[in-house]
């Protein structure tokens, strides 16, 4: 039962070469929209959470995890450009490891996806709350309306977080009603995100606050922090990992590249790398500027972010201004340097741009979903597509309110890890397939080849294993318990209904074409 139900490539490729997308996509598009894609709640939020499980060692957080993205993004290209349909890392399975392995990445695409959503409507939320109702029109909405109440280490929360539940729910009525973004919607929110992070970077490296003490010591809480405790510099890299999710949507639109032998890697690798030094140096301007010592807790062990015995001490006075307490990191950094105005401006870039990271995440989580529906793997119905907006309505109802939902009374730093925790797991399946199809079918073309996957492939999955490992337990066995909740739905309803097992085997992508061109991001490319 485990590895049966190979779907066959052949008959996978065969639908995609009917689809065949012109090819016009250059690198520098594709970096445009990984970007667009990557920066989001984990630079402008987790910031805090960062530094207050590493301290100054949150740049170090910010390379360990850049560095495992992108050799993960290397094996992602190879795939992409391989086996270029949607489904992702799902679909990827399906044709390597048979049904069972592919269901329990689908279903772990659904804690990336889904659950990320989630996180970035509550970063969203944090900005609203504080640089839109607060600081621009002086309304303070009380506290058990902008926080939810359910922390899994037990943090005081509010009632349930409005704005995000909201903004959950207006970006999934935008995405049913096929509302896309266009490739120039997407680069003006590059360029919007882009300035407010260099603007940001200028302003706190040339402050006079900025002092090299503060970054001494750089590693209050070591490299390790100790398995399952979730702090050190691998613990902050382990939920800092967030600011780079997303990256992989640019494989989705792999098939659609000039010379993908060289743009591929050049828009992957290209954005992760530009992220990354960003995320650094945004990290040095905060830490240099205000500090960014985690407050400790008994032991000389930082309190966990997002616990209610970090909220304790958060309230107090003499933490009022620390970065590990703050809603809305960058924005609370420019404040406390002096400027407010741009401070508020840069919230309203996060405003502004965040939206569209939801959407991104959740268009990409309906239409795994729809796949998996068209597979048998879930009801038919869910992969009903509106006669007139075009767009799978049902699976994208569902998983909007979902999505809302956990955005109403989850902390973000806690979203973010248990996204994490699947999507570490998507990403070394990715890069079992890679090294499995080398072996069975190295004679196939491929228009990108990962250099030396010898050493990448294994070197991706011991690095997710790694990341994974260092995430707080709770967030840790949210794996686990979801694939078993998973494994059940297999077993009761998927096995059975499974098209594959009613020999029904061709894929449905000529269907899917027709709600397919819209990429958000890259939505208005060049069609034949
Ligand atoms: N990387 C995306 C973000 O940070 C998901 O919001």
């Amino acid at each position: 039962m485990f590895l049966d139900r190979v779907k066959p490539l052949d008959v996978i490729l065969a639908v995609a070469e009917k689809k065949s997308l012109h090819r016009s996509l250059g690198g520098f598009q594709l970096m445009l929209f990984g970007i667009g894609c990557i920066i989001g709640t984990g630079i402008f939020v987790l910031t805090a959470a960062g530094a207050q499980k590493a301290g100054p060692g949150l740049m170090l957080a910010f390379v360990i995890a850049g560095a495992v993205c992108i050799v993960a993004a290397l094996c992602y290209a190879e795939i992409a450009s391989m086996i270029p349909v949607a489904g992702s890392a799902y679909t990827y399975s399906y044709a390597t490891m048979g049904e069972f392995l592919a269901w329990t990445v689908g279903w772990a695409l659904v804690l990336e996806y889904a659950i990320a959503a989630s996180a970035v409507a509550v970063g969203w939320s944090g900005y609203f709350t504080g640089t839109i109702l607060h600081d621009t029109f002086g309304i303070s909405l009380p506290a058990s309306l902008t926080a939810g109440p359910l922390a899994l280490g037990g943090a005081p929360g509010g009632l349930i977080n409005l704005p995000a539940f909201i903004i959950a729910l207006l970006v999934t009525w935008l995405l049913m009603i096929g509302t896309s973004e266009s490739a120039r919607v997407n680069a003006v929110l590059v360029l919007i995100k882009v300035t407010a992070l260099t603007v940001f970077i200028a302003l706190t490296f040339t402050s006079p606050e900025f002092e090299v003490e503060r970054f001494n010591p750089f590693l209050p809480a070591g490299v390790f922090g100790g398995w399952g405790t979730g702090v050190g510099a691998v613990g902050a890299a382990a939920t800092i990992f967030f600011a780079y999710v997303g990256f992989d949507a640019v494989s989705t639109a792999a098939e659609e590249t000039k010379n993908p032998q060289r743009n591929v890697p050049i828009g992957l690798v290209g954005s992760l790398l530009f992220c990354t030094i960003f995320y650094i140096l945004v990290a040095a301007g905060a830490i240099g500027t205000i500090g960014g010592q985690p407050i400790m807790g008994p032991g000389g062990i930082p309190f966990p972010a997002g616990s209610e015995q970090l909220a304790l001490q958060c309230a107090m006075p003499q933490y009022a201004d620390a970065l590990v307490c703050s809603n809305e990191a960058l924005a609370h950094v420019l404040r406390q340097i002096g400027f407010g105005a741009i401070g508020n401006m840069l919230g309203y870039a996060a405003i502004l741009a965040l939206p569209s990271v939801i959407l991104v995440l959740l268009y990409a989580q309906t239409r795994i979903f729809f796949v998996m529906s068209r597979d048998g793997l879930l009801p038919d119905g869910l992969s009903k597509v509106h006669p007139k907006w075009k767009t799978p309505y049902v699976v994208t109802a569902i998983t909007g309110v979902l999505v809302a939902i956990g955005a109403a009374f989850f902390p973000v730093g806690q979203l973010a890890d248990i996204a994490n925790a699947g999507t570490l797991y998507a990403f070394a399946m990715v890069a079992v397939a890679v090294m499995i199809l080398r072996k069975s079918d190295g004679a196939r073309e491929r228009s990108f080849r990962v250099p030396g996957l010898v050493v990448i492939g294994p070197l991706t999955v011991l690095g997710c294993v790694f990341l994974f490992l260092n995430l707080p337990l709770a967030a840790m066995l949210m794996l686990p318990i979801w694939t078993v909740i998973g494994f059940v739905i297999y077993a009761l309803y998927s096995r059975r209904h499974s098209h594959m097992a009613q020999g029904i085997v061709e894929v449905h992508e000529p269907e899917l074409a027709d709600i397919e061109p819209d990429i958000p991001g890259i939505a208005d490319r060049d069609r034949p």
